[in-house]
Parts: C-alpha cells; sequence; structure tokens
C-alpha cells in the first residue's frame, strides 16, 4: 500500500559500489533506495542535493563532502552517513553528532591492503623505481648496462621507521616491517593510548601478534625490535631513515610535515604519505628534495589530488622528479579489501538507517 510503501527508510548511494547489500534490501522491500546511475564518475553535487531530501541514510565515498548544506537538503529524517572509506575528513562529523546522524566509516578491513602499499611505496623509493623505470620506459636500458653502485639504495635492515599516525594501518605495517630486519619502531600520536608506557602501544590484537613475532626472532637468533614513542615531530624527523605518514586529517595535523620538519630530516631519509594528502606542505616538499634535505618521497595521496596536471614540480622538475614515487591515491585497492569495504558502507548505511539484521561500524 501507499502508507507502507512511505514507512520505508529513503537510502541514496551517491557511487556504484561493486556488492548488493542495498540492492538485496530494496527487492525485499525493506528499503526505497535511489543510486547515482553512472557507473564510473562520481555523482554531480547537484543530483546528490536533490536527491538527498528525505533520506534516512546516505552512502557515499571520500569524493562527497558532507556538509551543513547537504545535511540540510536531506531534512530531519537524515539518521546517517555512510562512507567507503577509512577517512572522514570529507565529512562534519561534529554537525552530524550534533544532529544526531550516526557516521559510518571502514576501519580494520583495509589495514593489510593499506600496509602492503606502503611496503611497495618503501621498497621503490629506497631502491630508485622512480629513476630506473623512467630509464626502461625511455629506451634507454642499453646506455646503461649493469654497474656495481647503479640505482643502489638502503636496505631496510637495521634502519629506524617512524610513523606519524599509529593506528591499526600503521600497528599492521610495523608487524610486517619486522620481515624486514628493521632495527627500530618510533611512533608520535596525539591519541590518548592504551598502554602509554613509553614503551610499547598496540592494540590487544597488535600486541600479542607483536610479541608472538618478537619471541619468533629470538628463536632464530635475531635482537628484538625496538618500539617506543617519541614526544615531538621534531624527534621523529631526526630519529628516522623513513618517516610514515599515517595519520587522521584534521586542522591539527595540516601541513604537520612542512619545513621546518624537513629541516630536521635526515638527507638520507625518505619521507612516505598514505593517508590525506594535506599533512605535507607540498611546496616545502618540492624546496626540501631541491636541497637535499630527504633522499626522496613516495606518496599515494597529494594535496589537491585527483586535479594533479602533468606539469606539477613533483612530477616534472628534472631535479624533483626522480626522486619521487606517486600513486593516485591506491591504498587500500586489492580485490578482496574493497568488497569488504564495500560491503561494510552498505551494511552501515542500512544498520543507521533503522533497518533490522545488520551491525554497525563507525564514529559514535
Ligand atoms: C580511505 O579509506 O580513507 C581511503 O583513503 C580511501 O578513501
Amino acid at each position: 500500500s501507499a502508507a507502507h510503501a512511505m514507512s520505508k527508510p529513503k537510502i541514496l548511494l551517491t557511487r556504484s559500489f561493486p556488492t548488493s547489500l542495498l540492492a538485496e534490501a530494496e527487492k525485499d522491500g525493506k528499503i526505497e533506495l535511489v543510486s547515482w546511475p553512472h557507473k564510473e564518475k562520481p555523482a554531480d553535487r547537484k543530483w546528490v542535493l536533490e536527491n538527498a531530501k528525505g533520506a534516512a541514510g546516505i552512502a557515499i565515498t571520500m569524493t562527497e563532502k558532507v556538509d551543513e548544506e547537504l545535511l540540510s537538503a536531506a531534512g530531519s529524517s537524515l539518521k546517517c552517513i555512510s562512507t567507503l572509506s577509512v577517512g572522514y575528513d570529507h565529512i562534519d562529523v561534529r554537525l552530524c553528532k550534533e544532529r544526531n546522524i550516526r557516521v559510518g566509516n571502514t576501519p580494520s578491513v583495509l589495514n593489510e591492503a593499506v600496509s602492503d602499499l606502503s611496503l611497495l611505496l618503501i621498497l621503490a623509493i629506497t631502491r630508485q623505481a622512480p629513476a630506473a623505470t623512467r630509464v626502461v620506459r625511455e629506451g634507454r636500458w642499453k646506455d646503461t648496462p649493469i654497474s656495481p653502485m647503479a640505482f643502489t639504495g638502503p636496505s631496510l635492515k637495521g634502519k629506524t621507521i617512524g610513523f606519524f599516525g599509529f593506528g591499526g594501518i600503521a600497528q599492521t605495517l610495523a608487524l610486517q616491517l619486522a620481515n624486514f630486519d628493521v632495527a627500530r619502531i618510533l611512533y608520535k600520536t596525539s591519541r590518548e593510548r592504551k598502554f602509554d608506557s613509553s614503551d610499547e602501544y598496540f592494540g590487544e590484537f597488535g600486541k600479542a601478534h607483536w610479541e608472538e613475532r618478537q619471541t619468533l626472532r629470538q628463536k632464530c637468533g635475531k635482537e628484538r625490535i625496538e618500539v617506543g614513542s617519541v614526544s615531538s615531530l621534531d624527534a621523529l624527523a631526526r630519529e628516522s631513515d623513513i618517516v610514515v605518514v599515517l595519520a587522521s586529517l584534521s586542522p591539527s595535523t595540516k601541513h604537520a610535515i612542512g619545513s621546518s620538519f624537513f629541516e630536521q630530516m635526515k638527507s638520507s631519509a625518505h619521507l612516505i604519505n598514505v593517508s590525506r594528502g594535506p599533512l605535507v606542505d607540498t611546496s616545502a616538499l618540492v624546496s626540501a628534495l631541491k636541497e637535499g634535505k630527504l633522499a626522496g618521497a613516495a606518496l599515494d595521496v597529494l594535496e589537491g589530488e585527483p586535479a594533479i596536471p602533468a606539469d606539477h614540480p613533483l612530477i616534472a622538475d628534472p631535479d624533483v622528479k626522480d626522486k619521487v614515487f606517486l600513486l593516485p591515491h591506491i591504498g587500500s585497492a586489492n580485490t578482496e579489501t574493497r568488497m569488504r569495504m564495500s560491503a561494510l558502507t552498505e551494511q552501515n548505511v542500512l544498520a543507521g538507517a533503522g533497518v533490522p539484521g545488520a551491525g554497525f561500524e563507525g564514529q559514535e
């Protein structure tokens, strides 16, 4: 009946997702579903605002900005925003909280995928992939026969890895780095941590795994890897051979990695960013690379993305381009992980919109 149809929660899906929990819920008569019809491109803002009206839940990706305008367009029916991402800097979480709108995201399920990509970035930049692949692509392999020290870079063995941010992804990466015989893991985090002794912080899960790994190492006659927090970013810059940026973006972390950080870095050190572009001050990075303040940078994210032109200094500047390895924000893009993120985003929006039977993960 019409009355029954009206009581169904409306869910707005602003991007084509690879899983079908929402489509099934619609088929079962549990929700009214409105989906952006184009497969490859993100919804345009006007369409989103028009179709948000009366929605109980909105499922998005990080390309959708959730602000006062969108919340008002949806109106008082809105109970939940669910994003296919672990990051939620595109969402005004404070405003959502004020209006009792739950915010769902996809933590944990992408820890391994982003950790894997971080390893790819670390190995690519330390082992000179930008310069080496360019030689091949430009047909100059024949001009560069094997020479003892060509395209060499530092080993990870014995090195100090410094993390800015030490959540689930960073802890997963720390565990993986144990296999590369790094000597020390340092981290700087702003959060109150459960284990706040200056010694080790890992969540219960990570801590158990870490102890296991350390015990295994000792059995093989290897050193324990030292783990500890540092109190300042300066200390992280001074001590680290590789700095991995894995903090979330907020007004207090924007441009946290800037000229004063580069000033403190070892000239042999490398910077990795796998979180959000604006944590790194790009023009300061370009200058620092030109001046040799650090050896190189590998970035999966970049300020101003995705509108990055081919003449961007990190891509085109002849003094810089071989010191930079750049990827277009594909950290969590392994097939299984994206499927899990998609399913979790759908599950969150169903639960948040009040459809019985679905669990919820997110920022309460
Ligand atoms: C995330 O999950 O936050 C990734 O950056 C993709 O949006």
